[in-house]
C-alpha cells in the first residue's frame, strides 16, 4: 500500500532537517555503501535516509560524527545499563585488555561472573559463556534437545531469539499448529519442520501442541515477557501453565531473558516468579561488551560436561573471553538493590511522561513500561503505524534524543532527561498530527 501523501510529506521535511544535521553521517554512509552491502552490519540500526553515525557516548549521552549531542533512551537495545563509559567498567577493562585480550585457555574473570549469575538468578545452577545472545539460545535449545532426545520445538508467534535459523519461523497460513514460515530469506525450508508456533500469553494452544505431539517437544522457548512486536506482560499464570505442561510432558522450559534479565535482580524468572530448566542471556551480563551466556539446571547443563563420545561441544573463540568478563564483572557488582530501584522509578518516570505526552498532543500511543523497559506503539494506525513511530523517531533525533519503539533507561538517565525527552515528545506529536490524522483518523481523534 503507497504511504498517504501527509506522511511522505511529513517525511521530506523531517528528513531534509536531519540530512542539514548530519551531513559526516551521510558521508560515511556513502562511504560505506562501497564496503558493506548496505552500508553497515546490523540490520537492526539502519533506519532511512542513513543511520547517524555516532562518535563517542558518556553517561545519557551520545555524541554522533557532526558533534550533535543525543540523549540515549536506547542504550544498544537495553544492553548498557550503566550508561556509555561508566568509569568502573573503563577502568575494569583496560586493566583486563592491558594484559592480553584473549588466549585458548579459560580466565578467573569467568568464573567470577559465573558465579554470580548463579546467586543471582534463581533457576541457574551452572552456566557457560558465548559471545551473542543469538548463540545462547542456540545453545540453550541444543541442549534441551540433547537432553530430552527431542527435535522439536515451541517457540511464540513474533518472538525474536536471534538471527538463527531455528528460531526465525513464525506462525505460518495453516494457523497454530500447521507449518510455520521463516521471517529470513536463506532459512532451509525444513528448518519449519522442527517449530511449532504458539501466541505470546496463550497456554492452552501450547498445551494443546503438546498433547498432538507426544513425547517429541524437547523445549517451549519463551521469553518472560515478549519484546519483540511490541512489549508484552505475561498474564498472571501463564509462565506458570508454560511450567506445568513442560513437566507433564517431558519437555523443558527455556527463558530467553536477553533482555528480561534487566527487570529485576534475578531477571524476568523471579519478577515473574517461574522458573525455567535452561534460561538464555545476553546485553547487560558483558558491561557493554559482546556477549551471551546460558544456564540452567545442573543435570541437563551437565552435558557439555560429558567427555565421553557422543558430545554436545560448545566452543567459540571469544568465549567467555578476558575483557567481556571484567565489564560484565563490573556492570552486575554496580547493579545492585539501590540500582534496581532507580532503574525502576525512572522506567516509570519514561513510561508516564511518555502516556503523558500523547494525551497533550491528542495521538493515541500506546505506552507499555515494565520496570526499566517501555514499549511505544500507534495501534490505532494500521498500516501507517510503522512509518509514524520511524517519523517520531526520526523527528526526535533533529530535537536531540535517540528514541525507539522500544526505549529503556540506565542508571545515569535523570529525571530532567525524562522531563526534556516528553516534552520534546508532546512537540514532534503535535507537529505530526495533521498528517497522522489524514493517515489514520482513530489515532488522532478531532474530540
Ligand atoms: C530477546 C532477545 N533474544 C535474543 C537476542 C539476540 O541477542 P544478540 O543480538 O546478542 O545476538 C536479542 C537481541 O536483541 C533479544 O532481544
Amino acid at each position: 500500500m503507497p504511504p498517504v501523501e501527509a506522511l511522505v510529506d511529513a517525511r521530506r521535511s523531517i528528513e531534509a532537517r536531519y540530512r542539514a544535521r548530519t551531513p559526516e553521517s551521510r558521508a560515511l554512509h556513502e562511504r560505506a555503501l562501497q564496503s558493506l552491502p548496505g552500508g553497515e552490519s546490523r540490520t537492526a540500526t539502519w533506519f532511512a535516509p542513513y543511520p547517524t553515525y555516532i562518535a563517542s557516548g558518556l553517561g545519557s549521552t551520545l555524541t554522533d560524527v557532526d558533534g550533535n549531542r543525543l540523549v540515549d533512551f536506547t542504550y544498544n537495545s537495553t544492553s548498557v545499563i550503566h550508561g556509555h563509559a561508566h568509569p568502573d567498567i573503563v577502568a575494569a577493562v583496560q586493566r583486563r585488555v592491558a594484559e592480553g585480550t584473549a588466549w585458548n585457555a579459560p580466565n578467573a574473570g569467568q568464573v567470577e561472573l559465573a558465579e554470580l549469575l548463579c546467586a543471582r538468578v534463581p533457576s541457574l545452577d551452572q552456566v557457560r559463556f558465548s559471545a551473542s545472545g543469538t548463540e545462547a539460545n542456540m545453545h540453550a535449545i541444543k541442549a534441551a534437545r540433547a537432553f530430552t532426545d527431542r527435535d522439536l520445538i515451541i517457540k511464540m508467534d513474533l518472538a525474536y531469539h536471534g538471527t538463527y535459523e531455528g528460531v526465525e519461523i513464525h506462525q505460518g497460513a495453516d494457523g497454530w499448529g500447521g507449518p510455520g514460515s521463516p521471517v529470513s530469506r536463506g532459512v532451509p525450508s525444513n528448518a519449519v519442520d522442527n517449530v511449532l508456533i504458539a501466541p505470546f500469553d496463550d497456554a492452552e494452544i501450547v498445551e494443546w501442541l503438546l498433547e498432538t505431539h507426544p513425547g517429541q517437544v524437547a523445549a517451549i522457548v519463551v521469553n518472560p515477557a515478549q519484546t519483540q512486536g511490541g512489549l508484552r506482560a505475561p498474564s498472571p499464570g501463564y509462565l506458570k501453565a508454560l511450567r506445568d505442561a513442560a513437566d507433564a510432558h517431558g519437555t523443558l522450559l527455556v527463558f530467553d531473558e536477553v533482555i528480561t534479565l534487566r527487570l529485576a535482580r534475578g531477571g524476568g524468572q523471579e519478577l515473574f516468579g517461574v522458573l525455567p530448566d535452561l534460561t538464555a542471556m545476553g546485553k547487560i551480563i558483558g558491561g557493554g561488551l559482546p556477549v551471551g551466556g546460558f544456564g540452567g539446571r545442573a543435570d541437563v547443563m551437565d552435558i557439555f560436561a560429558d567427555r565421553q563420545p557422543p558430545v554436545l561441544p560448545h566452543a567459540g573463540t571469544f568465549n567467555g573471553n578476558p575483557a567481556t568478563m571484567a565489564a560484565g564483572l563490573a556492570a552486575m557488582q554496580l547493579l545492585d538493590a539501590p540500582a534496581f530501584e532507580l532503574l525502576a522509578e525512572r522506567g516509570e518516570a519514561l513510561g508516564r511522561g511518555l502516556v503523558d505526552a500523547s494525551h497533550r498532543a491528542g495521538v493515541a500511543l500506546d505506552v507499555t513500561q515494565i520496570e526499566s523497559v517501555i514499549g511505544v506503539d500507534v495501534p490505532l494506525a494500521g498500516a501507517s503505524a510503522g512509518e509514524i513511530i520511524d517519523l517520531i523517531v526520526l523527528e526526535l533525533l533533529n530535537r536531540g534524543f535517540k528514541a525507539a519503539s522500544m526505549m529503556t533507561v540506565s542508571t545515569a538517565t535523570t529525571n530532567d532527561e525524562i522531563q526534556a525527552l516528553a516534552e520534546a515528545l508532546v512537540e514532534v506529536l503535535r507537529q505530526l498530527r495533521p498528517a497522522i490524522a489524514e493517515s489514520a483518523p482513530a489515532a488522532a481523534p478531532t474530540t
